[in-house]
């Protein structure tokens, strides 16, 4: 029904090689996605030369983006003035103006959420404006009464990260995450797409959300799925993929998702499928 792909932490001013970049826009492309969700850190220093360039690479994917800014994105720390005052101007004026970005498709309804701001230089935050926009526009979309094989996947795009990965070990979380995390369950999320720790990687997590419905019990186990995924085009892989370029196919359809990960080989100079996950959408 959908089809997505999900690229993260191109950190244009940093980027693997232009070879990275023309096979990434032609595996994107080939596959003839619906959306391209680009989950922060677009730039390395959030010059206006590394925005232009980042643009002109969402530019050249046939299908519409969706892009909330990363750490990166905001002004660098010997800019403080701005990064305070306006830290994601550039990103605003170059990429997107519009700090929930949201798009409906058939079969995935997708809301971003910055989570960039000017206070540290790593980790997000994430307040109760933010908290908001989730409920408001995961729950503001919903047009009939939901079961989970007939409603929308609903995707949160979102640069750092709401939980802990516990198989990834130690990794900085956003402020606020938890109230996000419990703000995502009330929603309905089914699939966060993030990136930041520059480690391609999927697992899920069990959260509690309110009781929607007179009778049912105060709180009700939610899974969210999360996708960390790796550097699309930049030098800086961490880890296990150290060196390494990934990026992420969704494909939803009726109550069910799949991610997919995808792998740059630099011996064949394109991107492969090196696992794939498939998830029930849960009520
Ligand atoms: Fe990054
Ligand atoms: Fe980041």
């Amino acid at each position: 029904m959908a089809h997505l792909a999900h690229i993260s932490d191109i950190h244009f001013g940093k980027i693997a090689s232009m070879r990275v970049v023309d096979a990434l826009v032609e595996d994107v492309n080939s596959a003839g996605v619906d959306l391209v969700a680009a989950s922060g850190d677009l730039t390395q220093r959030a010059f206006p030369k590394q925005f232009m360039e980042a643009r002109a690479l969402l530019d050249r994917f046939d299908a519409p983006w969706l892009a909330v800014p990363g750490n990166h994105d905001v002004y660098p720390w010997w800019r403080p003035g701005q990064r305070l005052v306006d830290p994601v101007r550039r990103f605003r004026r170059y990429i997107c103006d519009d700090p929930y970005p949201q798009q409906s498709l058939p079969g995935a309804e997708v809301v971003g959420v910055n989570s960039a701001h000017g206070w540290t230089v790593m980790g997000g935050r994430l307040g109760p404006r933010d908290r908001e926009a989730i409920r408001d526009g995961f729950l503001g979309a919903q047009q009939a009464p939901a079961s989970p094989a007939s409603r929308p996947v609903r995707i949160l795009v979102v640069h750092h990260h709401l939980h802990l990965l516990q198989e990834v070990g130690p990794h900085d979380v956003s402020r606020g995450a938890t109230k996000a995390l419990h703000a995502a369950a009330e929603a309905g999320v089914d699939l966060i797409l993030c990136g930041h720790l520059h480690v391609s990687h999927i697992e899920h997590v069990k959260t509690t959300r309110p009781g929607r419905e007179i009778g049912a019990p105060a709180t009700a186990e939610h899974r969210i799925v999360i996708a960390s995924a790796g550097t699309a085009t930049s030098t800086r892989g961490r880890r296990s993929n150290r060196r390494t370029n990934f990026y992420n196919h969704v494909r939803t359809g009726e109550g069910w998702f799949e991610v997919e990960e995808r792998r740059y080989d630099p011996d064949l100079g394109r991107f492969d499928t090196t696992r794939a996950h498939r998830f029930d959408v849960e009520d």
